[in-house]
């Protein structure tokens, strides 16, 4: 039974989670957020987060381990083997907090640690399962990891090595729909989940203003041979366009829900075309996605008919998976977890995908 930690951003997560076959089974998964603090600031204020977190990461983690069979949290204790953590990437403060606290932990308890990189984490999300016969993915595999600070492409071979492929160059698809929701009027915060219900909820007239305004946002590099990406421009273009129709006094709630559409559309489509050429140039076995962005439900839908088309298997975690948890670091311990001397443990915010 493994304890993991995660505090990379706004969230804190503690979960209890075991192998399960050649899967992830999870016990218990607790998340507290300090995200309605951030809204009103229009974004994540890292001091902010990491106070919250020092004050919530014990009751979180107490809480974690009491769901596990309902017993206290002493006695579930004598059933983990191992604390996870992870160690980055992400914010300084944030991630100290989680590192310090399982230090502490492990040393006073006496358990093993193991660090886990949260962008592995989001990939091993995939090897979460309910049902014990559950497939998991079948090495090897490209890995498209979409989250609010990065956006990447990932080879993991049949013996468990991973290599970065390629990633954006600028801002992570998640940050472009949190920019691109705020420019829009949507959201302060969250953006992606915004711009999904404004795509959803756009009527027939803004569909038609599309087409016969011929409203088209760029598809950056989405030619290019590279599996670089870039979504800075894509943004700049929504600026351009919103700035448009307020100066003519064009502007409507209808018609940002229609370029919110034309945005989600833009982001799949680039994302789609770069893993089409990944899974081309790798022939891998199967096709996985993770982070925050990949709660998106028109990108699942494409990448699975992507996967079909292909003929590689494709893999999605549950909803629940996909935005940052500790359940998933827990089965990145598992899955990648590197066991490390309490010592020599160190947060580490711009640790790479492939480190
Ligand atoms: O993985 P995550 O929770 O945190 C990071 O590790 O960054 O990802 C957060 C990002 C945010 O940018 C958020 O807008 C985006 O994931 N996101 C979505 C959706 N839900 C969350 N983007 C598009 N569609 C969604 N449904
Ligand atoms: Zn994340």
């Amino acid at each position: 039974m493994i304890l993991a930690i995660e505090s990379t951003m706004d969230e804190t997560g503690a979960a209890v989670v075991s192998l399960w076959g050649k899967g992830v089974k999870v016990w218990s998964n607790v998340k507290a957020s300090s995200a309605e603090m951030h809204k009103k600031y229009g974004g994540v204020i890292p001091e902010i987060a990491a106070r919250e977190q020092v004050k919530v990461i014990l009751p979180v983690i107490k809480e974690a381990l009491e769901k596990v069979k309902g017993k206290k949290w002493q006695e579930e204790l004598k059933g983990i083997e191992t604390i996870a953590v992870t160690h980055g990437p992400g914010m300084m403060g944030s991630l100290l907090v989680g590192v310090e606290t399982a230090k502490v932990l492990a040393s006073v308890w006496e358990k093993k640690l193991v660090k886990v990189n949260h962008m592995i984490g989001h990939m091993a999300a995939n090897w979460i399962k309910d049902e014990e016969n559950e497939l998991v993915p079948e090495l090897s595999a490209i890995g498209l990891v979409v989250s609010g600070g990065h956006t990447d492409l990932v080879m993991v071979d049949g013996d468990g090595k991973w290599k970065w492929l390629g990633g954006t160059r600028d801002d992570a698809a998640g940050e472009a729909f949190d920019k691109s929701a705020r420019l829009l009027g949507l959201s302060d915060y969250l953006g992606g989940v915004m711009i999904e219900k404004a795509m959803k909820e756009v009527g027939k007239e803004g569909i038609e203003w599309l087409e016969k305004e011929k409203i088209k946002l760029p598809r950056p590099m989405i030619g290019s041979k590279s599996l670089d990406m870039s979504f800075s421009g894509l943004k700049t273009a929504v600026l351009h366009e919103v700035v448009r129709l307020k100066k003519g006094r064009e502007w409507s709630e209808e018609k940002g829900k229609a370029l919110a559409k034309e945005f989600n559309e833009a982001v799949v489509d680039v994302l789609v075309a770069k893993t089409e050429r990944a899974i081309g140039d790798c022939q891998p076995r199967s096709l996985l996605v993770g982070g925050g962005v990949a709660a998106n439900s028109l990108l699942r839908e494409r990448l699975e008919k992507l996967a079909k088309e292909m003929g590689v298997s494709f893999f999605k975690p549950e909803m629940k998976y996909c935005t940052d948890n500790a359940a998933m670091i827990g089965a990145g311990a598992i899955v990648r977890g590197e066991e490390v001397k309490i010592k020599d443990l160190r947060a580490d915010p711009s640790l790479g995908v492939v480190d």
